[in-house]
């Protein structure tokens, strides 16, 4: 730990990073709580652009009240050394331009760890929020880009008590790690009674299919393992469309799976079942589907960490999740890709109703809060 040099009264500048659509949810709470402290600290924002599109960034800049970037790389797609490194090369000077007392990454994408890399290399302590999430699943890129965030920060901040046992394990002092709670429930608190409804998100995308209040299942697919292997994406589609047999599906689809669902030659046999296809939508559009999901079946890490909130049965298409709390305490289940085991476990949901689980310590809407103020207390002591 760095404690800042804070013998003057000028507030010190926190460079904030967010680059893919779940880092939104995450970061918003975290600006709020700092708008209480701008005497002593002066966020700036910066937006790697990693996610681009409108519907993948600027809704969410909008709905989640998240303020102008103060920086935007714009770096785009690209394989995921291309992305880092030109995350990478555009972030450096923006350090050396602002001077910070330390640099805030939130999650598990390219970004964060692009970003932390650079600020720990030039000597600026790095604060990592979500740490210790482990799938220990190393095919996954985020599992990667979370060992390697939490091996170079200097502060880690946990949301579930248990995520500091796999932090210990990987040789990070105990006194580097401070349990916060989850910013991304922060966010669901926050906006839960302004979610869409049902009828105004179909009507926003123009769908004329009928779909009832809980008497759905609500989709989403997006990771590599699940949608760049063109068998194992097939056999994913096929189940949905028995599954839409049993109950309609709402699946707003990623522009991941959009490209590689249309190069497998797979749009048509969804077009043709009660699954409603939507392109990604809002934040609040989210919440509203899952709000009256009957079901979730996702591949998201935030969704299952969202359904256990809202206490709606989550069915993650995984073989492991990095979230674990999720299935001992929330509404999770993990099933894998198998036809028959998610099968089994719609059924179950249907005819039981599915787990109802409980909410996790300090999934409390408060997370943002104690960040900063440990912030405050490690990085400006005596304020
Ligand atoms: C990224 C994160 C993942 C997160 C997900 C949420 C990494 C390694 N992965 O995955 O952890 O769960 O975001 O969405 O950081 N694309 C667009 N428009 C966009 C962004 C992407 O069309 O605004 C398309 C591009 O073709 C791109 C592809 O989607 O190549 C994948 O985007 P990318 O940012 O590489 O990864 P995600 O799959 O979105």
């Amino acid at each position: 730990m760095t404690a800042v040099k804070n013998n003057t009264t000028q507030p010190q500048v926190l460079v904030c990073v967010v680059g893919a659509r779940p880092n939104f949810m995450k970061m918003a709470p975290i600006m709020r709580a700092l708008q209480n402290v701008k005497h002593l600290i002066t966020p700036y924002l910066v937006h790697t652009g990693q996610h681009y599109d409108q519907a993948m960034k600027d809704t969410f800049f909008q709905q989640l009240g998240i303020p102008k970037p103060d920086m935007d790389l714009g770096v785009g797609s690209g394989t995921h050394a291309v992305q880092t490194a030109n995350i990478m090369l555009k972030f450096e000077p923006v350090l050396d331009d602002v001077n910070p007392f330390a640099v805030l990454v939130v999650g598990d994408v390219n970004s964060t760890v692009a970003c932390g890399l650079v600020a720990v290399k030039k000597q600026i302590p790095l604060i990592h929020v979500e740490a210790g999430l482990r799938s220990y699943d190393r095919e996954m890129p985020e599992e990667i880009n979370r060992i390697l965030t939490d091996q170079l920060s200097d502060l880690l901040l946990t949301t579930e008590r248990d995520a500091a046992s796999n932090l210990l394990k990987e040789g990070i002092s105990e006194d580097r790690i401070c349990f916060a709670g989850n910013v991304m429930i922060d966010s669901l608190l926050n906006n839960c009674n302004q979610a869409s409804s049902l009828r105004d998100t179909l009507d926003n995308y123009a769908c004329t299919q009928t779909v009832s209040e809980n008497n759905y299942a609500l989709l989403t697919l997006h990771r590599p393992s699940n949608v760049d292997d063109q068998a194992t994406l097939a056999r994913l589609i096929k189940i949905i469309s028995e599954l839409s047999q049993k109950l309609p599906v709402i699946f707003p689809v990623h522009p991941r799976t959009q490209q590689k669902i249309s190069q497998a030659g797979l749009l048509a046999e969804l077009s043709e079942q009660r699954v409603v296809l939507l392109p990604p939508v809002s934040y609040l559009e989210m919440l509203g589907l899952m709000r009256s999901a009957k079901l979730v079946l996702t591949d998201s890490g935030g969704l299952q960490e969202e359904t256990t909130a809202l206490g709606v049965p989550c069915i993650t298409l995984r073989e492991n999740t990095e979230r674990p709390i999720t299935v001992t305490e929330g509404t999770n289940t993990i099933v894998g890709t198998d036809p028959v085991k998610i099968m089994q476990c719609v059924d179950e949901v249907l005819t039981s109703g599915g787990k109802s689980g409980r909410v996790p310590e300090y999934w409390d809407g408060l997370a943002a809060q104690r960040i900063v103020a440990e912030i405050i207390h490690r990085y400006l002591p005596g304020n």
